[in-house]
């Protein structure tokens, strides 16, 4: 079918104008970017976005109860495996990082934002460096993946070449870029820039099991003979990237195919999705899709629904295969996009894997320890709350490991010297205020 055929068969006769208007070179880039997608599927997503999707009434919620592993007698035991897991090469960390931070308003990669931190690490540099320790403590290299979009792509390889890559080994840092979908006007036609191309938006975080396995890095892992991988989120200043407790206790677990942390919700408005069970099976509704008896259900004073979700996952390498060929559900997001307002967006989220799978479970963390994401440009989850956040949870390790601080003042350690608390004393702080500890 030539593209004129394609057009008029998906009802697509306005594109098919424009494209028609073009110069030849013109002509060929849109064509690349209309052969690129599936109207049949843009159809159908159109259609589906006319009709209010919410939760529906008919499907039973029930929140999930999440033990706290804090205090759970394993944890030594699912330290020592997944310590064992890294040095043995078996682990891999998966960074997504294709989001468009569109609500803190920094226009390049979120990684690569400099959140005023005193030594000025980037968040990708605190979740190479956290990486670097723990290679370095397992003796082994870490492979990471870090799917990007193409819209920040080279941007973000741009910031790993300035950093001399964190003192990573760059063959084990591999990046990709996800997928995209075209946006459409809330008419239903696909959106067409000021530069004659498709506008093409990311196609959600749903999208890495596709990109993963497509630009060669599912078999790249495969080969390197990974069983287990950490995925997370970029914009979570506090994350312990590659956690040997939470994939020893993937490991130690023979039935679960991933599983995910959870921590309590910080209020009934806050932005996160939530781990429920949906006709029975563990699932996240996202915040956005949560109706709204159920987000402010209280039982007294808690929260009913407040398990959230804090995008830290870890999957076992044959689950991430079996969601290569697993389609997710689609969601609707109605933005601006190109100064036309209204658009729609369509978008998969990665937690809709979890009622595919035949095993799952969530995971009970502390928000203190280790959540502090960045998506505001003030108040909750901003810059200054990650900068707080970290510098007192670092404070904490130091009052734990013996040193007295009676000041009011905020540490930062760099993960050279500890990655979630250990190695510190006295003498260390001593010997690295100044260097690697530093005081605001
Ligand atoms: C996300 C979660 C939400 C969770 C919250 C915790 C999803 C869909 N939602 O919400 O349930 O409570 O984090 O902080 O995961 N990304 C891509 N490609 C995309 C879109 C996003 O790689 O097309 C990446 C982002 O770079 C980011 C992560 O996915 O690292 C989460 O995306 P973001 O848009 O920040 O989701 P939130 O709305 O914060």
């Amino acid at each position: 079918m030539d593209i004129k055929e394609l057009l008029l068969a998906n009802n697509q006769k306005d594109l098919l104008n424009i494209w028609e208007s073009l110069a030849e070179k013109e002509k060929k880039l849109l064509e690349s970017d209309i052969l690129s997608q599936d109207f049949e599927l843009l159809d159908s997503l159109y259609k589906a976005s006319l009709q209010e999707s919410c939760v529906s009434e008919t499907e039973d919620i029930q929140p999930i109860i999440f033990p706290h592993s804090e205090n759970d007698l394993r944890r030594e035991m699912w330290h020592a495996t997944g310590m064992h897991l890294l040095k043995q090469g078996y682990a891999a960390a998966f960074t997504l990082a294709g989001g468009q931070g569109s609500r803190l308003g920094f226009e390049g990669p979120k990684g690569a934002y400099d959140f005023g931190l005193p030594s000025k690490r980037s968040l990708f540099a605190l979740q190479a460096e956290r990486l670097l320790r723990l290679s370095a403590e397992a003796e082994k290299q870490i492979p990471w993946c870090i799917m990007t979009s193409p819209l920040n792509h080279q941007e973000t390889i741009a910031h790993f070449e300035e950093n001399s890559f964190f003192g990573l080994d760059r063959n084990y840092v591999r990046f990709f870029p996800q997928g995209t979908i075209a946006a459409l006007t809330k008419e239903g036609t696909p959106i067409v820039t000021k530069n004659n191309r498709l506008a093409l938006v990311p196609d959600g975080n749903g999208g890495c099991f596709r990109a993963l396995a497509k630009s060669g890095c599912l078999a790249w892992l495969v080969e390197l003979g990974v069983r287990y991988v950490f995925l997370c989120n970029i914009d979570n200043a506090l994350v312990r990237i590659c956690d040997p407790v939470f994939l020893g206790a993937l490991a130690a677990n023979g039935k679960h195919e991933a599983i995910a942390k959870v921590v309590a919700k910080r209020d009934a408005s806050e932005k996160v999705g939530i781990f429920v069970y949906k006709n029975k099976k563990p699932a996240v509704i996202e915040y956005t899709d949560m109706p709204e008896d159920l987000r402010e259900l209280k039982d007294g004073e808690n929260l009913v629904f407040d398990g959230a979700n804090i995008g830290i996952y870890a999957f076992r390498i044959e689950a991430l295969r079996k969601m290569q060929k697993t389609p997710l559900p689609w969601h609707t997001a109605r933005k601006t996009v190109e100064n036309i307002p209204d658009s729609l967006k369509f978008e998969q989220f990665i937690f809709d894997a979890f009622p595919a799978l035949n095993s799952f479970a969530t995971f009970g963390a502390y928000r203190d320890d280790e959540f502090s994401p960045i998506k505001n440009a003030e108040g909750n989850d901003s810059p200054q709350s990650a900068r707080e956040m970290l510098g007192n949870l670092h404070k904490s390790w130091l009052i734990q490991a013996g040193v007295k601080l009676s000041n009011d003042k905020l540490y930062e350690i760099s993960p050279s010297l500890s990655y979630a608390g250990e190695g510190l004393s006295k003498t260390i702080f001593e010997r690295e205020l100044g260097k690697n500890i530093l005081e605001f």
